[in-house]
């Protein structure tokens, strides 16, 4: 007999069961609920309204029940509709009535609003872990290949010469933001809502700042109808997961890029490519192909959250039970992208010869030629025409741009002198010595102050 059927004359038809249960997923929130539950029924002895008696019975049934769930043991029942109904029909089977006493001064509606916060608190941390790990890699490998050279790209056309090691970094960055988004969700997410009840808040002199200190929460809510209703830390996880989600998925971009026959600029590991079930000489970057692929369920997953709480009235409504299969979905696409993304980059090679064929067309340098003839005294404007005609020139002829001699460059434009055959790509490089720059100087100064800043973390 279900628990709470009592104003009913009939159970639930088949189709609704099959319909409104959650326990085939929200089984993983088990080991939240119980935290809460002995929390709550802590404070319900401490401010009298059970005995102390009362409450060890239940907390020593829900230490009963919580074994049971991670040993694998506990039974399940789609009659019994999620987990919070499941662990107290179990706590009753074992401690007999007394069990009932558990739901005083709580409604499920304050109690899944925090094992939801609980469950998110922890993805939280355990997210951030991963981003950290994920960085501490990124930098590494940026520390290792340090001075050499690639053509870097605006429009996937070649733009400047830059260090891999820059072009490494940019994700270190791209990492960072996502940490900082997650570590910001945290401290919206640890806030307590128990004691909203239904949705009106509770009778009983309950003691709710109390049971939140017993969760490690930093709070409590304001507000008992927004509280039952507010699934925004749940909008937090999967924005600032699908954001990290886009920045994986341009990692996986390049990488695909990169390891083409056609770039070349990086081999993945073995361990981390996959074969053809055809063609023989096949080393495919599947896995970076799915880390771009999965992003779009994370995409979906967002936007299937928002959609749920578009235009929801206050306060509870059932729609909020449909938060959880894509959270879950998000956490764990996120979580495993994290680690596999830094597997792959970590056992990655670079290959700095291809990196410097790539660097043979020397147009990449006409930049350097035109802010030659600035420092010269031309305004830039006339530089970026004249450097042009060089390119158009050298082109027609055949040749590089730094292969022609001073009488060459003078036709086009008088203020050359014999110091522009100092242009190279090294040249190009080291002269761009400004904070955020390529230049060898900078890109140490920001892998030595990303390695500090790593360090003194806590996470
Ligand atoms: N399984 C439900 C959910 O996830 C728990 C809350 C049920 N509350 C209710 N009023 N039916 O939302």
């Amino acid at each position: 007999m279900s628990l709470i059927r009592g104003r009913f004359d009939k159970e639930a038809d088949e189709s609704v069961i099959a319909y409104s249960e959650s326990i085939s997923y929200d089984h993983v929130l088990y080991p939240y609920d119980i935290m809460g539950s002995k929390a709550h029924v802590s404070m319900l002895a401490k401010q009298g309204i059970v005995t102390e008696k009362e409450a060890k019975q239940i907390i020593d049934g829900l230490d009963k029940v919580l074994k049971e769930l991670d040993e694998g043991t506990f039974k399940f029942d789609k009659d019994l509709e999620d987990i919070h109904i499941s662990i107290e029909a179990r706590l009753k089977e074992l401690i007999g009535p007394v069990a009932g006493k558990l739901h005083t001064a709580r409604s499920r509606n304050d109690q899944v609003a925090l094992d939801i916060r609980l469950y998110t608190r922890a993805m939280i941390e355990e997210t951030l872990i991963k981003i950290h790990e994920l960085q501490k890699v990124i930098v590494a490998q940026a520390e290792k290949n340090k001075g050499v050279m690639m053509p870097g790209y605006t429009h996937m056309q070649l733009a400047q010469p830059v260090l891999l090691s820059h072009h490494l970094m940019a994700y270190f960055e791209m990492f960072d933001r996502d940490y900082q988004r997650f570590a910001d969700a945290y401290y919206r997410v640890n806030i307590s809502p128990l004691g909203s009840g239904a949705l009106a808040g509770s009778p009983y002199n309950v003691d709710r700042e109390w049971v939140a200190e017993q969760l490690e929460m930093d709070g409590v809510t304001q507000n008992s109808m927004d509280a039952v209703s507010d699934r925004d830390s749940i909008l937090d996880y999967m924005s600032a997961a699908a954001i990290c989600m886009m920045h994986i998925s341009r990692m996986a971009e390049e990488i695909v890029l990169w390891t083409t026959n056609e770039f070349g600029f990086m081999e993945l590991d073995d361990a981390y490519t996959t074969g053809s079930s055809i063609m023989p000489q096949k080393k495919n970057s599947d896995v970076a192909e799915l880390g771009r692929g999965k992003t779009g369920r994370v995409y979906g997953n967002l936007n299937r959250m928002l959609t749920i709480m578009k235009g929801l009235p206050l306060s509870y409504n059932r729609d909020l039970q449909e938060d959880k299969e894509g959270l879950f979905d998000t956490v764990e696409t996120l979580l495993l992208s994290l680690d596999v993304f830094k597997g792959m980059l970590e056992t990655a090679t670079y290959k700095p010869e291809a990196m410097k064929r790539s660097l043979k067309n020397d147009a990449i340098l006409a930049t350097d030629m035109a802010d030659y003839l600035v420092m010269k005294g031309l305004p830039f404007r006339d530089a970026h025409r004249v450097v042009g005609q060089i390119v158009n020139y050298a082109q027609h002829h055949k040749c590089g741009i730094l292969s022609l001699p001073l009488e060459k460059y003078k036709e086009f434009c008088e203020l050359f002198e014999e110091d522009v055959k100092k242009i190279n790509v090294s040249y190009s490089i080291r002269s761009r010595n400004i904070t955020g720059g390529t230049a060898p100087v900078q890109v140490a100064k920001q892998i030595r102050l990303a390695k500090n800043y790593l360090a003194k973390r806590e996470i």
